[in-house]
Parts: C-alpha cells; structure tokens; sequence
C-alpha cells in the first residue's frame, strides 16, 4: 500500500481530459510522480502543454517561482502505452463516463500492476461498487471524486465502495490531502455528497418558476442580495450547463426511486430537450451577449404615494422591528382601509387571510427570513387590491429594492432555504457523512455561504421544520416532506448538526 507522503510517489492518470490535466496539475505541484495516459496520444500532449502553460502562467503572477515550476514539470511525463503505468502505487482513471469502457480498463489495469497498487476513479456518477465488482481485487478499488476545476476547487469526495479496504480509503484521504484538496469520505451513493445536496436549489428555484411564482432574475436576486449566495440557482444552472445538471438531476431522483423531494420540473427537461443549455449555448435560462446575461430587472418600480399608515397583522417582533425602521404610522388595531402588513413563515397571504380572516384585498406579506438590508420580497394573494399593494411597495422602496411575486407559500428563500437544509438532514440521516463534512462539502464544493445543517441552524430547526410542514400541508406534496433528523432536533431544541456522543 502506499504511502500518501512518500516523496518518490509514483502515480498513474489515465485519460487527459479537463479532469486528467487538472489532477495532474495538482499533483506534479506536490511532488508526486506522474505518468499520464490517454488512449489519445496528442490529448495527452496538448494537456500536457496545457498544464505548462498553467503552472508558467503563476510565475508571472507571482504566485510560484521559477524552481517550484521546473521541479513541477519535471514530475510530468506523458506515456503512449498503458504498460507504462505497471510500476505505479496508485493510479486514477478519469476516463470518459461510460461503465462498460471504465470496467475493461480496471481489468487491464489489473493485469498490469503490483497486487498493492490502489485503483480510484474519478467518477461523478457511477457506482464504484459496480465498476469494482469486475476486478479480482474489489478491496483495492475506490473513488477519488475531484471538481473542475481541480486546481481551483479545493474539494475531493473519497468514496468507499462496499469492498474498499478501510487503509485504501485512508491512503487516498492522505492523497486527497497532499494534493492540496479537503476530502470527505462518503459511502457510494447516488450523487455522493455535492451532486446529491446540490438539487435542492436547482429543483425548487425551478418549481417556483414552474409555479410562475416569480421570473430566475427574482429567484436569483433573492438568493444574492438575501443569503449571500455568489450565484442565484438559475445562473449556477446557465454556468454549469444543462447538459449536465438536467442528467445529473435525473440519475439522482431515480436512484433514489423517485423521493418527491428530488422531483425536478417538466420545464427542466424541455430546456435540456431544446438545447438551451447555458452559457455555452449562449442561451439558457438568460440569453448571453457578448458572455454577459441579459436579465430583465429583477426590481417593483416604484411610482406614486407611499402607504401613510401600515396595520401589522399579527403580534410578531421582527415585523415591529422591521417596521418600526420605515418611517411610517403604524397600528395593530385594523381600520378598515389601511394596508395590512404580514410576515408569515410557510404560508401564503391565502392561507394567512382565512386562517386569520384579515381582508386579503389589502394584506401585503413581506418576507422577514433573508436578510432584507438590500432587498425585501413582497408578495399578495391573488386578489389584493393593485393600488394597495403598490403603497406598500412604495413604502419599502424607499430603503431597499422590492422583488414582487406571486402569492407562494414560504415565498423564496424560505422555500429554497428550507429545502436545502432538509436535504442535507436527510443525508446526515442516512449517514452519507457527519454533519459537518457534509457542510464543509456543500461549501467547497459548489460555493454556498454556508452548509445545509448551517443554513438549518441560521433559519432555526424550528421555524425550518414549520416551513416545510406547512408547505406540505398547503401543496400536499411530500416533496416538502421533513426529514425525521429536523423533526427529533426542531422538536427536542437541538442544533441541526447535533450528534449523540
Ligand atoms: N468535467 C467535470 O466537470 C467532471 C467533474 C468530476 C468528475 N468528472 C468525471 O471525470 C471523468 C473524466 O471527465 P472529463 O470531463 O475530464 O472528460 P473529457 O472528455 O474531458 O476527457 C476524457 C479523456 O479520456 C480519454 N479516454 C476515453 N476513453 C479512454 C480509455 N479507454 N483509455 C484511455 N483514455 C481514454 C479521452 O481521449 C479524453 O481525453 C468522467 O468520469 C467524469 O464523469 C468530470
């Protein structure tokens, strides 16, 4: 077995596409020993090249000197024959994503290597068990998941199949380490641990379009200015392209035999269908110009007189704080003709108005769960009087940007805020990783402000549970469904990563 610090290390990658070429890059710079194949000789030069051309490119930024690039490349070297990699200690396969063409090279590698040589494919979605049951040494067999960029995304998911030996695991954690990356360990799993939680924002942004709730420029503007999200889910779609999250979205919901909380929209398979796949198209759900998104505005105008008076619906501390800063009279006692302000959690202004029989012509809902320093989302039931719900926005806009929206219960963020931190509860459930690798995974990995059981606690297991329980009442869909992880800490006032010791 190898020694992940061993300073003659001698790695094998075998296939030099983007991920090859980034792995490569990353470990020639650790001082690993790499031999890089690819069934294409010239692939196999020009990502050579390419990785030159990458690490040259840090000396003139100052990020490497002259000697940490010549000690790099000379790490380097490219073989045209698979028998070249016989004396490796461990070697990587990111080959092309086929389970038949990745099986018949694991048996080829097989019959080449020393009985200790470790074999890891990078992967994203087939199970490592079913690439490993063709070999005479499943025990020697594993994932190494990496992102793309490599050298960029610090990330690296070690999947343990069912017959991974325990010290090859830890061997390739020790790699994962060395070669500059933060692994978590994940036992193999649809989607492991990125492309599983990652569905949550995509899918439910996509069913509040479905819905026709509100536009992708709003739903991304909320996520942004609201949570600190650097891309709302409809420009994350458009940047990593369809063609691979609609297949990836998929493969998840049916491997999980159709969990509702996975379910995606039929408007995301008639974009995937229509070739409307991002940034690369230059089509998705923006069009690019010049590789900039054309997004219609994401704000209310904000035209006539503000509300001189606002009636808070219901007794409620943050819509007093809230309110109290807008510069307005208010009263809690209703007059009959003033507007009505609400803050509901996992309802819609519908519900709220029978549930509380306040006049829905003149009830304006504002959402109080992201932050609203910059921009507050405003929602009505759908006959609220336009000209009073108008004043409010006024009102608001005074202050901060206003995104209007149809009526939706838990409006934006609380909708997509809860379904992420229920789908990473989940995840701790069924013990795909410990809470905390779990956050650490959504944060390197697809760049969230914070993980899921994070998001959980920032929002509450309380308030978080009653999102999602008063969604499911109200759609009667179990995609809203809340896991039994939330239920046992909202119920028992636990923080969402607790763990018994
Ligand atoms: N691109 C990503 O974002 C990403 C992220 C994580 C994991 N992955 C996984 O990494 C693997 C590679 O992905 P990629 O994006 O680098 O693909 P790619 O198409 O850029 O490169 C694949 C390379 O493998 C070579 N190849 C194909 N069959 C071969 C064989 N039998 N023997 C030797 N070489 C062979 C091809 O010539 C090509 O150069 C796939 O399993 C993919 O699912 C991709």
């Amino acid at each position: 077995m190898f020694e992940p610090t061993d300073d003659n290390l001698r790695l094998g990658i075998v296939g030099a596409g983007a991920m090859g070429g980034g792995i490569a890059q990353v470990a020639i710079s650790a001082g690993v020993q790499v031999l890089l194949f690819d069934q294409n000789p010239s692939a196999a030069e020009a990502t050579r090249k390419a990785v030159i051309g990458r690490l040259e490119r840090r000396i003139e930024k100052g990020t490497s000197s002259r000697e940490e690039v010549d000690r790099a490349v000379a790490c380097l070297r490219v073989v045209d024959e698979l028998s070249h990699l016989a004396d490796r200690q461990v070697i990587i396969e990111a080959i092309v994503e086929d389970l038949e063409i990745k099986r018949d090279l694991f048996r080829q590698l097989e019959a080449l290597v020393a009985d200790d040589c470790v074999l890891a494919s990078n992967t994203s979605s087939l199970p490592i068990g079913a690439i490993a049951r063709v070999c005479r040494r499943p025990e020697r067999v594993a994932g190494l998941h990496f992102f793309n960029p490599v050298p960029v995304m610090r990330l690296v998911e070690v999947i343990r199949g069912p017959e991974s030996d325990p010290a090859v695991v830890k061997a390739l954690h020790g790699l994962g380490r060395r070669l500059g990356r933060t692994p978590v360990e994940v036992p193999d799993s649809p989607g492991f641990l990125v492309n599983l939680g990652g569905r949550a924002f995509t899918t439910e942004g996509l069913a509040i379009l479905q819905e026709r709730v509100a536009t992708p420029a709003q739903i991304d503007a909320v996520m942004r200015d609201g949570f600190g999200f650097r891309m709302g889910p409809f420009e994350l779609m458009d940047l990593t392209g369809m063609d691979v999250n609609f297949p990836v979205t998929r493969l998840v919901h049916e491997a999980f035999f159709h969990d509702p909380r996975l379910r995606s929209t039929t408007l995301h398979r008639s974009l995937y269908e229509a070739g409307r796949l991002g940034r690369k198209t230059g089509q998705g759900h923006y069009r690019y110009v010049d590789g900039k998104p054309q997004a219609p505005s994401a704000d209310a105008p904000v035209s006539g007189d503000p509300a001189g008076k606002l009636v808070l619906l219901e007794p409620d501390e943050r819509l007093q704080a809230f309110a109290a800063e807008l510069g307005v009279e208010l009263a809690c006692d209703d007059d009959g003709s003033s507007p009505l302000l609400a803050a509901p959690v996992g309802e819609d202004c519908t519900e709220l108005s029978r549930r509380s029989g306040a006049d829905p012509r003149r009830l304006v809902a504002v959402d109080l769960l992201p932050d609203t320093a910059t921009r507050v989302t405003v929602m009505g039931a759908p006959n609220v009087d336009p000209d009073i719900r108008q004043s409010v926005v006024n009102v608001l806009g005074r202050s901060r940007r206003v995104t209007l929206i149809k009526d939706s219960p838990g409006f934006i963020a609380q909708r997509l805020l809860a379904m992420i931190a229920n789908l990473g509860c989940e995840m701790a459930q069924i013990g795909l990783a410990s809470p905390a690798d779990i956050d650490t995974a959504m944060k390197l990995g697809l760049n969230y402000p914070k993980g899921p059981l994070e998001i959980c606690d920032h929002v509450g297991c309380r308030t978080t549970f009653r999102i999602l329980e008063r969604m499911q009442a109200l759609t009667g869909d179990d995609r809203y469904r809340p896991s039994q992880w939330l239920r046992r800490r909202a119920d028992l006032g636990l923080s969402a990563g607790f763990i018994a010791t």
